[in-house]
């Protein structure tokens, strides 16, 4: 199967106000797709429309070769799903909590105990099987939901900001696992607010105000999104000169980026004039996926 997921102008609407709009996108089988957007895009809710779990307004998608509104029974046997307030048994050692989500999976009485086996080797959590959920680390825990996400090996994995609230070591960690899983055949679909996790996916969905902005590959958003040179500038006190910089006529886009300013350029020419008027030497430098998102918000700015 070419794509896991071929959804049609989904749209879902929450009285009068439009949540996800128009959603229509294929998601390769195997791809890790990862869904990006500010607070209130409509990520949460449109992977819940995909999983089955809230039903869509209008539209309709192909899930596995399902169809979303038919067969949705069907389809949520084959996927895992780790919700932004995933639940273990806090009271349940790691084991028995993969015992139990085994058994509400359905996962043939025979095999649970391989599968348990295999769960514990691939979130790396053997060494604190017998621990109670309770005594483990966010980072921990994030791994063992993911476990019991994954008991019954669906083929289509939903991670909704599975790392919010941990270490970039451990976020490092839970990404290994996905890619891993992503390299067995399994469809990941995650949605993040790090720009290093987004780095990482082989395709990006930007969801802004319910509309998909841009799906394509972090290099190709790089490559369609920003045209012009792009510079590192290293000022004192940068933010007295963001406003002014912004007006500049060969100045197409400025950001702060930690103690930088990301300034777009028109072209590459342009860098000696911005040396003349802030009396810094600008650093040519790629562009990065945060300044793709500054650039896709900019767009959507002019559109409103
Ligand atoms: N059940 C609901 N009833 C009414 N409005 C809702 C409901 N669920 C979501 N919304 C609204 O839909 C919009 C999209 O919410 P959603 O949770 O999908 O955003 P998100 O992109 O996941 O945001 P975040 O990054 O904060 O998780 C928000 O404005 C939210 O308030
Ligand atoms: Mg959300």
């Amino acid at each position: 199967m070419e794509f896991a997921v071929i959804s049609r102008d989904l749209t879902r609407v929450f009285g009068n106000f439009t949540a996800v709009d128009g959603l229509t996108m294929s998601i390769r089988t195997g791809e890790v797709c990862g869904f990006l957007g500010p607070n209130g895009a409509g990520k949460s809710t449109a992977i819940r429309m995909l999983c089955g779990i809230l039903a869509p307004s209008s539209g309709n998608a192909t899930i596995l070769g399902y169809d979303l509104l038919r067969d949705s029974d069907t389809i949520k046997k084959n996927l895992g799903y780790m919700s932004q307030k995933f639940s273990l048994y806090e009271d349940l050692s790691v084991i028995e909590n993969l015992n139990f989500y085994a058994g509400i999976y359905s996962v043939p009485r025979r095999q649970r105990s391989a599968r348990i086996a295999e769960m514990l080797n691939l979130a790396d959590i053997a060494e604190r099987k017998d621990s109670v959920a309770a005594t483990l680390s966010v980072g921990w825990k994030q791994r063992l939901a993911l476990g019991c996400a994954v008991i019954s090996r669906p083929s289509l994995l939903f991670l909704d900001e599975p790392t919010s609230g941990v270490s970039p070591t451990s976020r490092r960690q839970f990404f290994n696992i996905i890619q891993n899983l992503s390299n067995l055949g399994t469809t990941v679909i995650v949605t993040t607010h790090f720009m290093d996790e987004a780095e990482r996916c082989d395709r990006i969905a930007f969801l802004s105000n319910g509309k998909l902005m841009a799906f394509d590959s972090p290099d190709n958003l790089k490559k369609d999104i920003i045209h012009g040179q792009m510079v590192e500038l290293e000022l004192l006190s940068p933010m007295d000169q963001l406003e002014h910089l912004k007006t500049q006529p060969f100045v197409q886009e400025c950001s702060m980026h930690g103690s930088f300013l990301h300034i777009l350029l028109k072209e590459p020419g342009d860098i000696s004039a911005l040396q003349d008027l802030t009396g810094v030497q600008p650093r040519p430098i790629k562009p990065t996926l945060e300044d793709v998102f500054v650039a896709l918000a900019r767009k959507e700015d002019e559109v409103i």
